[in-house]
């Protein structure tokens, strides 16, 4: 009986780009439905934009369009990142759609005559200047803990402290950069900590819907009281505005997970599939959710709990997944190791190394997996293109010159070594189970049968020998068949490829089925052609060099700090920390002597006094002073900039001017002052 099987991935913020680490998810879901789908089940896979929320608001503000444009524009950003990679979504919708809006609104309508809504007063700290209230990362301040500057709302990245924006000291709004002052109003929440859902939950954990590592972090939420979930925001707020409640809407939370059912009621209207069928309570069908460890708490506590009690059938099994980590550390920008897929494909090409190299690494579990460049490189030759692709590149030559391009009879499959692994099984046990990593070394190991049979055989001996022209049919056209059914194995990771191979061996598409079969004699293929380059790592190089923070503009860690540094300083320059301010050693300095330079237009030569020093800067000032004015009095330099070699000398420091185009006017420290003070 063919299984019906609803998958999803998490739905992708609509305010960034996909990266790396965002494909960890993709691919594999991907493999999984692929993988279903060739086994003849009626798999479904659909995924949406993540589009509501604050950052998304003020990102639009920013750029001076609607929240709506916004996200038309990022939506194409990503549906095009995925058709890259072969993430081949039945459905890809967005959240800010009439469907995800109609099963909120009813999914909060259930619940509220449940009971399970309940209204009440909180204090929240708003922002007077843009006049609203404020999310916890847009309100940063000292550590309440360890004194540190300019930390978030919620916790401290230098002690690691958690708290409550209210006990920052000196809070700043991130948007605006004023100071906030906490306002109450009315918030929405669903009443988590009623014991029907409680109960429920832990009813639910126990039913083997989740994986023991989940599992055990549920055990431990549900051990202490859950608390109410607050799912209400004040305008302005991009989202949908809750019926009967004006002025207030829906968290982004509360209907992101709805986007699931939303993208899929669209894809049933397309399609004519059943959405009842699939979402009603008692469904005989199956959903699953692939989503990161981050989001567990959104989809094993309150997802669940909205479902039950707005009378929908809740997940079959959730299926989270590690973070990825590059060369063996958390991505990052400075290192040119958060890598947009965007840059994956400019410069390194082929997606499907990349659905390869994951592919090898997952196991489903929710361990990390670690994204190691040289070992991508290593393991895409050796494997992809050393042992799989090799197998047909060596044999089907004599196939295609020798005998028209006609199959001849194969040995028999169980005689060589291979019979084992084409009856057992195992590779479908792998991907059932989310261990696509096992599959892939399965896989590697029958690779290495087919590639010994060939080294055996020796073809290109046979092929010089007078009378051996049977057998040497005979090795191809087994080697062809080997190379077959490895195909078949790789196609839910390698569906492009594959596509290509079903070309050259003129086949209908394969499905698991066909494991089974070979190809029989006087089948006709098509000459061979070129399947995969070796990767040459010099374009993983080049990837990581584009990806270097200093040559590009800043993007988004995380929502709060794109949408600040988008938003903050309407046309000055990023925020830095106080700490990095700290690091520019400026002093009084007072010009002892100043003179022209011969041969540089621009240039004054000054010597400075720094009281325990004296300095040589060459100054592009000399359009706007005479040497002679400036010979005695005080001004401000850079004391530790890295000093410049220049045509006429070095110069070791630099004197600061204001200057927009139209004139240049050198800085002057008030009476008193004196060579060598320190400026902070
Ligand atoms: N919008 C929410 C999900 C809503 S689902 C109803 C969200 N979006 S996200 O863009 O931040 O992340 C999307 C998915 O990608 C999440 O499952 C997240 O865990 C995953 N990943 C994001 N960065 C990742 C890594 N560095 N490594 C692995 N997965 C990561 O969360
Ligand atoms: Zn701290």
């Amino acid at each position: 009986m063919n299984r019906k099987i609803l998958v999803t991935s998490a739905l992708p913020y609509a305010n960034g780009s996909i990266h790396l680490g965002h494909l960890v998810e993709y691919i594999q879901t991907d493999i999984w439905v692929r993988f279903q789908k060739m086994q003849g089940n009626e798999c479904t896979y659909v995924c949406a934009d993540d589009t509501h929320g604050t950052p998304i608001m003020l990102r639009a503000e920013k750029e001076g369009i609607t929240p709506e444009a916004l996200i038309s524009r990022v939506w194409q950003e990503h549906y095009d990142d995925f058709a890259a990679f072969h993430v081949g979504f039945d459905h890809y919708g967005s959240t800010n759609s009439s469907e995800t809006r109609d099963f909120a609104c009813s999914i909060y309508g259930k619940l509220q005559d449940a009971g399970l809504i309940e209204v009440r007063s909180i204090d929240q700290y708003y922002d007077p200047v843009k006049e609203m209230f404020l999310p916890d990362r847009f309100i940063k301040g000292e550590c309440p803990k360890c004194g540190a500057k300019d930390q978030y709302g919620d916790n401290c990245e230098v002690c690691g402290a958690a708290y409550t924006p209210s006990e920052l000291k000196h809070p700043y709004s991130a948007v605006s950069g004023a100071a906030p002052e906490m306002r109450s109003s009315m918030h929405y929440f669903f009443r988590l900590s009623d014991p029907r859902c409680s109960d429920f939950l832990r009813e639910w954990t126990k039913s083997g819907s989740l994986q023991a590592e989940a599992a055990n972090k549920m055990q431990e939420w549900l051990g202490g009281e859950l608390s109410d979930w607050d799912i209400s925001r004040d305008a302005p707020y991009f989202g949908f505005e809750i019926p009967g409640a004006p002025g207030k809407y829906f968290y982004v939370w509360l209907d992101a997970p709805v986007g699931y059912m939303g993208s899929f009621l669209t894809l049933c209207e397309e399609r004519g599939l059943d959405f009842e069928e699939y979402w009603k309570q008692g469904s005989e069908t199956e959903l699953y959710h692939f989503i990161g460890k981050d989001i567990l708490y959104f989809h094993a506590l309150f997802w669940p709990a909205m479902l039950e009690h707005a009378g929908y059938r809740t997940p079959t099994r959730l299926f989270a997944h590690g973070f990825l980590t590059v060369n063996g550390e958390k991505m990052s920008k400075s290192r040119g190791t958060f890598i947009t897929a965007r840059s994956y494909v400019d410069h390194v090409g082929n997606t499907e190394w990349l659905r390869y190299y994951f592919a090898s690494k997952l196991n489903g579990s929710m361990e990390d997996i670690d994204l190691s460049l040289e070992d991508f490189v290593a393991k895409v030759n050796s494997d992809l293109v050393g042992k799989y692709v090799n197998i047909a590149s060596r044999c089907a030559g004599f196939i295609t010159k020798r005998f028209d391009g006609r199959l001849g009879k194969s040995d028999r499959l169980a005689e060589i070594g291979f019979g084992e692994w084409a009856a057992g099984n195992f590779v479908r046990e792998a991907y059932e189970a989310r261990d696509t990593s096992r599959a892939i070394r399965e896989i590697m190991r029958l690779a290495d049968v087919a590639n010994q049979y060939v080294n055996d055989m020796k073809p290109w001996d046979l092929a010089k020998q007078e009378g051996m022209e049977e057998r040497l049919h005979e090795v191809c056209s087994t080697a062809i068949n080997l190379f077959r059914i490895l195909s078949l194995y790789l196609k839910p990771v390698l569906p492009a490829l594959v596509a290509a191979v079903e070309e050259f061996l003129r086949i209908e598409p394969l499905t698991w089925a066909d494991f089974e079969t070979e190809l029989p004699a006087g089948h006709v293929i098509q000459p061979y052609q070129h399947l995969m380059t070796r990767l040459d790592p010099k374009k993983v190089e080049a990837m990581v060099e584009a990806n270097r923070e200093s040559l590009k503009p800043a993007q988004a860690h995380s929502p709060a700090r794109h949408a600040e540094s988008q938003v903050h300083h309407q046309g000055l320059l990023e925020t830095v920390s106080i700490d990095d301010f700290m690091k520019i050693d400026l002093r009084v300095a007072k010009i002892v002597s100043a003179e022209a330079v011969e041969g540089a237009e621009k240039l004054l030569k000054l010597t400075l006094d720094l009281g325990v020093c004296t300095r040589t800067v060459f100054a592009g000032i000399k359009s706007a002073y005479r040497p002679e004015d400036l010979v005695g009095r005080l001004t401000v330099m850079v004391a530790n900039l890295a000093p410049r070699k220049m045509r006429f000398g070095e110069s070791q420091g630099m004197v600061l001017a204001a200057g927009d185009g139209n004139g240049i006017f050198l800085l002057k420290p008030d009476e008193g002052a004196s060579p060598g003070m320190r400026i902070k």
